[in-house]
C-alpha cells in the first residue's frame, strides 16, 4: 500500500454516489481511514461494501458508514465524530448532492435546498469541528455556453439552469468564506474542481455508475441501447458546428477523476492556504457518434441511432483547457474513450439493473 502523504482522516459526503465511490476505492488504496455521509437518496450501499471488498486487506475497517443528510447538523455531527479517539476529520471530500439539469429546472427549491443549504450546513460544522480542508464538486456546467473552447477556469461564470446556478453560487461563497481567512485567522484551503462528463467505471465492473429511473446522460443510454435495453439512441441534431454535427464533450474516465481528488487532497495540505479552482478533463473533444462508434467497438455490439431534434440548453461544444490542474497538482487524464467504454461495458454487463436485484 502506498503511503499517504495527505490528509489521513477524510469525510466523503456523497461516498456512495458514482464519483464518490470511485473515490473512496482510490483513496482507501492510499491507506486513508474514511468516514461516508450519504442519505442514498441516488444510490444504495451495495457500492460501499463492493468498494471495500475492492480494497480487500483491512478496508472495511477503514470505511466508516453514516447514514445521513448534509442539511441535518446532527447527522454532520455523528459523521465528525464517527471516528472517536482515532482522531478528528482532516479533510472533506463534498459529494453531496442533486445533479440532474432537468430536474432542477422542475424542482429548484430542493436543488438550492440540498446543494446551497446543505453545503452552508457542511461548512458550519466543519467550523465547529476546526476542520478547513475542502474539495468541492464543481461543474463545468458553471460555463454554460462556453465562449471559447477549450474552456480555461477565467472563462465567465454564465449558468443557464438551477442545478448550475446552484454550484456557481457555492463557488461564490467558499470564495467568500476563504477570503475571510485573512481576517479571522481561520486558515481554509479549499479546492474547487469543474469536472467535465464524468464516465465509465472502475475496470473490474464491480463498481459504476446506477442512474436511478431513465438515463439523462450520453453514456449510460449508449451502454443500455447496446445491451438491449433500449432500442434506439436519440441524437441530439447534427447540424452542431462540429466535426461530424453532433455534440462535443470531453469524456472523463471516473477513475482519472477520483485520482484528481487524491492529487487535490495531497496537494491543499502541502500550500498555504488558499483557494485552488481546477477544470478536471482531458483536453480532448469527442463527438456524439464518436462515442457510439468506440461503444460498438468495445461492446461488439450495435448501438442503433436516429436524430432528432437539438435538446434545449445544449452547448455545441465543451472542452477542458486542463493545463492548470496539469501544473497544480501533477495530474492529468491517463485513459482513453476505448477505456472509457471498455470500462463501462464491463460495468453494464455484470450489472444490467445497477446495484438492483444482484447482490454478489
Ligand atoms: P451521485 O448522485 O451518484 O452521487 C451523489 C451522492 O450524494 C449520492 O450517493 C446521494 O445519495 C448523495 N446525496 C444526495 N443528497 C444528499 C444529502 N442531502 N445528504 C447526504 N447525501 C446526499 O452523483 P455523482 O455523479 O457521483 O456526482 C457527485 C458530485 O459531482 C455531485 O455534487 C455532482 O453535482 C457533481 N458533478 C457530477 C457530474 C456528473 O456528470 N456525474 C459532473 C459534474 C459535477
Ligand atoms: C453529452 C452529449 C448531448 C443524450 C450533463 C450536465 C452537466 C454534467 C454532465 C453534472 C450532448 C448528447 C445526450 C442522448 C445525445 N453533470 N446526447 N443523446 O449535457 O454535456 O452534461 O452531464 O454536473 O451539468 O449538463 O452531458 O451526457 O447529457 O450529453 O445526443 O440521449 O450527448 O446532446 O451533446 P452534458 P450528456
Amino acid at each position: 500500500m502506498p503511503m499517504a502523504t495527505g490528509p489521513q482522516r477524510i469525510l466523503i459526503t456523497g461516498g456512495a454516489g458514482f464519483i464518490g465511490s470511485h473515490t473512496c476505492l482510490v483513496l482507501l488504496e492510499a491507506g486513508r481511514q474514511l468516514v461516508v455521509l450519504d442519505n442514498f437518496s441516488n444510490s444504495s450501499s451495495e457500492s460501499l461494501r463492493r468498494v471495500v471488498k475492492l480494497a480487500g486487506g483491512d478496508g472495511a475497517d477503514r470505511l466508516l458508514l453514516v447514514e445521513g443528510d448534509i442539511r441535518n447538523p446532527t447527522d454532520l455531527n455523528r459523521a465528525f465524530l464517527a471516528l472517536g479517539d482515532q482522531g478528528p476529520i482532516e479533510a472533506v471530500v463534498h459529494f453531496a448532492g442533486l445533479k440532474a439539469v432537468g430536474e432542477s429546472v422542475a424542482a429548484p427549491l430542493q436543488y438550492w435546498d440540498v446543494n446551497v443549504v446543505g453545503t452552508l450546513q457542511l461548512l458550519a460544522a466543519m467550523q465547529a469541528h476546526t476542520c478547513r480542508t475542502l474539495v468541492f464538486s464543481s461543474s463545468a456546467t458553471v460555463y454554460g455556453m462556453p465562449e471559447q473552447v477549450p474552456i480555461p477556469e477565467s472563462a465567465a461564470i454564465q449558468p443557464i439552469n438551477p442545478y448550475g446556478k446552484t454550484k456557481a453560487a457555492v463557488e461564490q461563497i467558499l470564495a467568500d468564506l476563504q477570503a475571510s481567512s485573512s481576517l479571522t485567522g481561520e486558515h481554509w484551503r479549499i479546492a474547487c474542481l469543474r469536472y467535465f462528463n464524468p464516465v465509465g467505471a472502475h475496470p473490474s465492473g464491480r463498481i459504476g455508475e446506477d442512474p436511478l429511473g431513465v438515463p439523462s446522460n450520453l453514456f449510460p443510454l449508449v451502454s443500455q441501447v447496446a445491451s438491449g435495453q433500449r432500442e434506439v439512441l436519440h441524437v441530439y441534431g447534427d447540424d452542431w458546428p462540429t466535426a461530424d454535427g453532433t455534440g462535443e464533450r470531453d469524456f472523463i474516465h471516473v477513475m482519472d477523476l477520483a485520482e484528481g481528488h487524491q492529487a487535490a487532497l495531497d496537494h491543499l495540505l502541502a500550500m498555504d492556504p488558499a483557494l485552488l479552482t481546477l477544470n478536471l478533463g482531458s483536453g480532448q473533444g469527442h463527438t456524439v457518434l464518436q462515442v457510439v462508434e468506440a461503444y460498438e467497438q468495445a461492446s461488439g455490439r450495435s448501438v442503433p441511432s436516429q436524430v432528432v431534434d437539438r435538446r434545449a440548453g445544449d452547448a455545441p461544444r465543451s472542452v477542458a483547457d486542463p493545463s492548470a490542474a496539469k501544473h497544480r497538482l501533477g495530474w492529468r487524464c491517463r485513459r482513453s474513450l476505448k477505456e472509457m467504454c471498455r470500462d463501462s461495458w464491463c460495468w453494464q454487463l455484470q450489472n444490467p439493473s445497477g446495484y438492483r436485484l444482484h447482490h454478489s
